[in-house]
């Protein structure tokens, strides 16, 4: 497999070229990898309309994860749950309420993007018998159960998984309950990242995804969305579709 990135950032530290750009430190100082420190410099590609180097690694890394894409993000997990949780927002059918079924260990992330972009959350409560918050075994009856009484799909049903004990959903079979409601499942899988890797594999499989992974701590940030339906666009707000919050957020995701 080719490292367009990494040989781009190679190349150009072994240049030798007068950094008249951004970081400050010039490729120097103490910490001995600012040298691969750039920005959106010529040839360095752009981290949100990625069409060179950062578009061939993301066709690796999507490759390596056996996902269908990965896009690179900043600002860890969080970031990519809250771009996660906006698309589906905004790909919810039109005149449906902004409402997410999520398992209730979600982590902060999901309540900070639940301010930020005016959705509210249904909870799904851990089954009986479970007496940690920081376990939510969500099965699929009970999804089905949390899902048919509800007047509309929600934007999203979304769950931890691995949660923070190591425990795993089952994602085929609630991503087969989601379709049928014709709901993205949205996993988070900040802790999953290199589950790719284990021998058998058994990561989501069946599903076509959207995870956030986080390749620098335990995982890839996030596996974000096992989705009905590819998203409208990559990025911004979709023509003739209202924001998903009453007013638009300071700056699109
Ligand atoms: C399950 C889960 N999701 C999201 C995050 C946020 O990750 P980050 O710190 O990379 O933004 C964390 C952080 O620990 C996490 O445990």
């Amino acid at each position: 497999m080719t490292t367009p990135l990494a040989d781009f950032l190679r190349a150009y530290a072994a240049s030798g070229t007068a950094r008249l750009h951004m970081p400050g430190h010039k490729g120097r100082g103490p910490l001995g990898c600012e040298a691969w420190d750039l920005t959106e410099i010529s040839g360095a590609d752009s981290l949100y309309e990625a069409a060179g180097v950062i578009a061939r690694s993301e066709e690796n890394a999507a490759a390596l994860f056996g996902s269908a894409a990965t896009f690179y993000s900043t600002e860890g997990s969080t970031q990519c749950v809250k771009a996660m949780l906006f698309l589906a927002l905004q790909n919810r059918p039109a005149g449906t309420p902004p409402v997410v079924l999520a398992a209730r260990n979600v982590h902060k992330s999901f309540v900070h993007a639940a301010a930020l972009l005016d959705f509210e959350p249904l909870w799904l409560w851990p089954e009986e018998g479970t007496s940690s918050l920081c376990a939510c075994p969500v099965a699929a009856e009970g999804l089905d159960r949390a899902l048919s009484a509800l007047d509309a799909p929600p934007a999203a049903v979304y769950i931890t998984s691995p949660d923070y004990l190591g425990n795993m959903a089952d994602i085929p079979a609630l991503a087969e309950v989601c379709r049928r409601y014709k709901t993205p499942l949205l996993a988070d899988n900040a802790h999953g990242a290199y589950l790719r890797f284990l021998t058998p594999w058994t990561w989501g499989r069946t599903s076509p995804a959207i995870p956030p992974t986080r390749p620098c701590r335990s995982s890839p940030a996030g596996r974000i969305c096992i989705s009905p339906k590819p998203p409208r666009r990559r990025f911004g707000r979709t023509p003739g579709r209202p924001w998903p919050s009453s007013g638009p957020p300071a700056r699109p995701i």
